[in-house]
C-alpha cells in the first residue's frame, strides 16, 4: 500500500488531521520498505517509531485503529495507564507481544513486522518526589528494551524479535502546550470578546511546534523520547470539523441514527442548525469529538422512545431547539391518502 492509498483509506473514517495522516502513512510505508530491504541486505533497519500528540477526542486512537485495518497487519493496542498501575510491568509487556503473536495467528515472522500502539503514554510522566518503582518512569524504562528491538522470550518459550515491530505511542499531553509556549515565548491570551476561541486556536498551533526538549520537560525520559523520532500532532477540532464528523465518515453518528429510524420506516432529517448546535455543545465540553455521541443521544432519547410505538410517521426533523432546549422534534405524518 502506498502512502497516498493509506491516506485515502484513512479519509473514509477520520475527518481532517491531514498532517498526522501523512506522517503516519509515510512512516508506515518507509518502515515496511526498510524491513523488506533489511531482509535482503541483512542490514539492521533504523526504526522510526511514532509519537502522536493531540488533545483528547481529536482522533488519535481512531487513526491508529483505522490504520491497522487498512494495513491488514497484526496490530495490538496497549494502554500505558494500566502498565503504570501494575506491579508486573515486564509480564504485562510480554503479554502485549503475546497478543500480537495471536493476532498473527501464531506466525512469528508476521508478528515481528506488526504494529504496537501504546495509548496514553503521557500518563507515564515522571512525577518528582514519587518513588521510582511505582512511577510511570519505570514503565518508560521497561518499554525501552522492546521499542529498541530485542528478542523477548514469551511464555510458551517462543522468542519474538521486536526489531521490526513499529511502535506508535499516543497521548493527550495536557499542559504540554504551556511548556511549548514558554519556550517559544509567545503570548496566548487574546483580548476582546472571543478570548476563548483565540486561546483555543493558539493551543492547537502550539502543539504543532513540539520539540523533544518539551517532552523532556513534560516528564518523559530522554531515552524514551529518543526512540520516538517521528512526532505527529493532531489539530484541535473546530465547529466545522465536528459537523463533518457527525455526518461524513462511513460510520458517522448521523448515518447511524438514520439507519435506525429507517428500520421503522421513518426518514430522519437533521437541520444544519441542529448539527451546529451539537458541535457547539461539544466544543463547550472541551472533549473534542468525544462529546458528540453523548449530546446527540441525550437529545434523541425521547423521540427514539416514542417513534416505534406511533403509527404513520413519515419523517422526523431534528431542528436546533431539539438540541438546545430539548423541544420535541417536528413530526411529519403520512397523509391519509397514502395510508389508504
Ligand atoms: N478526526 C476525527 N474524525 C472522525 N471521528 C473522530 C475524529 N476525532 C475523534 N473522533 C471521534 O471521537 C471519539 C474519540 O476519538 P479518539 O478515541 O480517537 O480520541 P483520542 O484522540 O484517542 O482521545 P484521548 O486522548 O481521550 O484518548 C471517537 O468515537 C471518534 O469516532
Ligand atoms: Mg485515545
Amino acid at each position: 500500500m502506498t502512502p497516498s492509498a493509506i491516506v485515502k483509506y484513512l479519509d473514509q473514517y477520520v475527518v481532517g488531521q491531514d498532517e498526522a495522516k501523512k506522517v503516519l502513512a509515510v512512516a508506515v510505508y518507509s518502515h515496511y520498505k526498510k524491513v523488506a530491504k533489511a531482509r535482503s541486505d541483512t542490514i539492521d533497519p533504523v526504526k522510526s517509531n511514532i509519537l502522536l500528540v493531540g488533545s483528547t477526542g481529536t482522533g488519535k486512537t481512531l487513526l491508529c485503529e483505522t490504520l491497522a485495518r487498512a494495513l491488514k497487519l497484526p496490530f495490538v493496542t496497549a494502554d500505558a495507564t494500566s502498565l503504570a498501575q501494575t506491579e508486573f510491568v515486564n509480564e504485562e509487556i510480554d503479554a502485549i507481544l503475546q497478543r500480537l503473536l495471536e493476532k498473527a495467528d501464531g506466525d512469528v515472522a508476521r508478528a515481528q513486522c506488526g504494529i504496537v500502539f501504546i495509548d496514553e503514554v503521557d500518563k507515564l510522566k515522571a512525577i518528582s518526589g514519587q518513588a521510582r518503582g511505582a512511577s510511570g518512569e519505570s514503565v518508560q524504562h521497561a518499554l525501552l528494551k522492546i521499542m529498541e528491538g530485542s528478542p523477548v522470550r514469551l511464555k510458551h518459550g517462543q522468542y519474538i524479535d521486536t526489531t521490526n515491530i513499529l511502535f506508535i505511542c499516543g497521548g493527550a499531553f495536557v499542559g504540554l502546550d504551556q511548556i511549548v509556549q514558554r519556550r517559544v515565548g509567545k503570548q496566548t491570551l487574546g483580548f476582546g470578546a472571543d478570548i476563548k476561541s483565540k486561546k483555543e486556536f493558539k493551543l492547537g498551533e502550539l502543539l504543532l511546534q513540539v520539540q523533544p526538549e518539551d517532552l523532556l520537560k513534560f516528564g518523559l525520559i530522554p531515552e524514551f523520547i529518543g526512540r520516538l523520532p517521528v512526532i505527529a500532532t493532531l489539530h484541535e477540532l473546530d465547529e466545522d470539523a465536528l459537523i463533518d464528523i457527525l455526518t461524513k465518515p462511513r460510520n458517522a453518528l448521523v448515518k447511524q441514527f438514520q439507519k435506525l429510524f429507517e428500520m421503522d420506516g421513518v426518514k430522519l432529517k437533521f437541520a444544519k442548525t441542529a448539527l451546529s448546535a451539537v458541535a457547539r455543545e461539544a466544543l463547550n465540553r472541551n472533549a473534542g469529538a468525544r462529546g458528540l455521541r453523548a449530546i446527540l443521544e441525550g437529545s434523541m432519547l425521547d423521540i427514539m422512545y416514542d417513534v416505534p410505538s406511533r403509527q404513520g410517521i413519515k419523517e422526523v426533523v431534528i431542528n436546533e431547539e431539539v438540541i438546545t432546549k430539548n423541544d420535541p422534534p417536528l413530526i411529519v405524518y403520512q397523509k391519509e391518502a397514502e395510508l389508504a
